[in-house]
C-alpha cells in the first residue's frame, strides 16, 4: 500500500504508537526529537530509505517523529513484513538488534531506560545463554569432555552387523552426560563446528582401525554438516587422516542430510571428489528437508537413511507407508540402498523387510553404545 504526505506533514509524532514501518518512494523525510520544546533534527533521509522500523522491533512507541520535507510517497512496510523475518533469525541476532535499538533510543535520549531493559529481557536473557553455552561447549572441547559412541546398522536378512554410525556425546565432569539435543544444533550452527568436525572424524577413524581388526569390514558412518562439508579444507583433512590411520574409505560412509544438496555446484563437486575418493554417501533424515527427487538422481549417493518419524508412523498410517513404500522403490530404481532409523518394534522390523529396506538402526538392535561394547557385541 502506498501513502501520501504533503510538504510539512507530520507522518508521525514522538511517543505515537507505531504500527508499520516506511519506504520512501519519493521525497525527504526529516527524522526529529523534541528536547525540552526545542526541536532537535536527527536526520533527513530520501528515496529507498526506511524509517518508522524501530517501534515494531522493540514494541515501544515512536522513538522521533517524522515530517515530510516534501510532498512524499511513501510505502507502507507492514509489521508482520519485518517482524516474520526478525523472529525466524537466530537469538543471537535478534539479541544484538535488540542491543542496537535500545543504545540508539537512549542516545535519542527520550526513553525511559527501565521500560527498554524490561521489554528485551527474554530476548536478551536467550541469547545471552545462547553465547555461554556456545563458550561453555568451547571449553569443554578443548578439555576433552566429548567422546563418540556407536549405534550398530544390522543388515536385515542376515540380521548381522555392518557397522556403526558414531555419535558425539558431551560427558562434563561436573555435570554428567549432557543431552545431545542441547548442544549439537547449536555446534553445527557455529564456527565451532570445523574443528569438532576434524576431530569427529579423526576419532572415528581410530574406532574403525580397532573395530577393523576384528571385523575387518566393519563400516562407519559419520555426520558431515553443512558448514564442515563446504569448508575448503574438508577433502584435505579427511585425505590426510584417511592416510594416517590406513582405512580403506569404502568402509566410510559420509553421512549428510539433504538440506546441503540443497548448497548447489560447489557440494556437487565435493560430493563427487568424496566419490572419486571412494568414500560413499548417505543422506540422513530423508524425507524430512526440502527434499527434492530430481536431486537424487543427479547427485552420487550411495545410501538413504529414512527418517525415523516415518519409521515410527508407518504401521499406524497407511499415507506414511505409501511415501516409505515409494522411497525404497525410487531408492531401489537408482541403485541406492536403504537404511531404516528409529527402528524399535518387531513389527516395524518386518514391515521395512517386506518393504524392501536393506539395512536397519534404532533401539531394537541397540541404543548408541562406547566402542568397549560395540567389540564386546
Ligand atoms: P520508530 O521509533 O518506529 O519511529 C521513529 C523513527 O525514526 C525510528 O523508528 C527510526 O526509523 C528513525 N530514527 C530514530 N532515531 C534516529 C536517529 N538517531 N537517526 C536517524 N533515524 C532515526
Ligand atoms: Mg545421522
Amino acid at each position: 500500500m502506498k501513502v501520501h504526505f504533503k510538504k510539512g506533514d507530520y507522518i508521525f509524532r514522538q511517543h505515537d504508537p507505531g504500527d508499520c514501518a516506511y519506504l520512501i518512494e519519493k521525497g525527504r523525510v526529516q527524522i526529529l526529537i523534541t528536547k525540552q520544546n526545542t526541536i532537535v533534527p536527527l536526520s533527513i533521509i530520501g528515496e529507498s530509505e526506511i524509517f518508522g522500523e524501530m517501534a515494531l522491533l522493540d514494541n515501544l512507541n515512536r522513538s522521533a517523529s517524522a515530517q515530510a520535507l516534501d510532498d512524499c510517497t511513501l510505502i507502507v512496510v507492514s509489521k508482520d513484513q519485518l517482524l516474520d523475518r526478525v523472529h525466524s533469525a537466530d537469538t543471537i541476532v535478534r539479541l544484538l538488534v535488540q542491543l542496537l535499538l535500545k543504545r540508539l533510543r537512549n542516545q535519542n535520549d527520550q526513553l525511559n531506560a527501565s521500560e527498554a531493559s524490561t521489554k528485551s529481557y527474554t530476548e536478551e536473557g536467550e541469547g545471552i545463554s545462547k553465547i555461554r553455552l556456545e563458550n561453555k561447549i568451547f571449553e569443554a572441547f578443548k578439555n576433552k569432555e566429548f567422546l563418540l559412541y556407536h549405534q550398530p546398522i544390522l543388515d536385515l536378512n542376515t540380521k548381522t552387523i555392518i557397522g556403526s554410525e558414531s555419535l558425539l556425546r558431551w560427558q562434563s565432569p561436573s555435570e554428567g552426560m549432557i543431552s545431545p539435543s542441547l548442544f549439537i544444533d547449536l555446534i553445527e550452527n557455529s564456527s565451532i563446528i570445523v574443528p569438532v568436525g576434524e576431530w569427529i572424524i579423526e576419532e572415528s577413524f581410530r574406532h574403525l582401525q580397532i573395530l577393523q581388526k576384528k571385523m575387518p569390514n566393519y563400516s562407519i558412518s559419520i555426520n558431515i554438516s553443512g558448514k564442515q562439508f563446504i569448508h575448503h579444507e574438508f577433502i584435505n583433512h579427511l585425505t590426510e587422516i584417511q592416510k594416517k590411520f590406513g582405512i580403506d574409505p569404502q568402509t566410510i560412509k559420509l553421512e549428510m542430510t539433504e538440506r546441503i544438496l540443497m548448497e548447489g555446484v560447489v557440494v556437487l563437486d565435493t560430493l563427487q571428489r568424496c566419490r572419486d575418493l571412494g568414500y560413499q554417501i548417505s543422506i540422513d533424515d530423508f524425507g524430512t528437508g526440502f527434499s527434492s527427487l530430481q536431486y537424487l538422481a543427479k547427485m552420487p549417493i550411495d545410501f538413504i537413511k529414512i527418517d525415523s518419524s516415518f519409521v515410527q508412523k508407518m504401521l499406524a498410517e497407511t499415507k506414511t507407508e505409501a511415501v516409505v513404500k515409494s522411497i525404497i522403490y525410487l531408492a531401489q530404481t537408482l541403485g541406492i540402498k536403504i537404511i531404516g532409523e528409529g527402528v524399535e518394534t518387531e513389527a516395524q522390523m518386518n514391515k521395512l523387510i517386506e518393504l524392501g529396506a536393506d539395512y536397519g538402526q534404532g533401539y531394537l538392535f541397540s541404543k548408541p553404545i562406547p566402542l568397549e561394547e560395540i567389540i564386546l557385541v
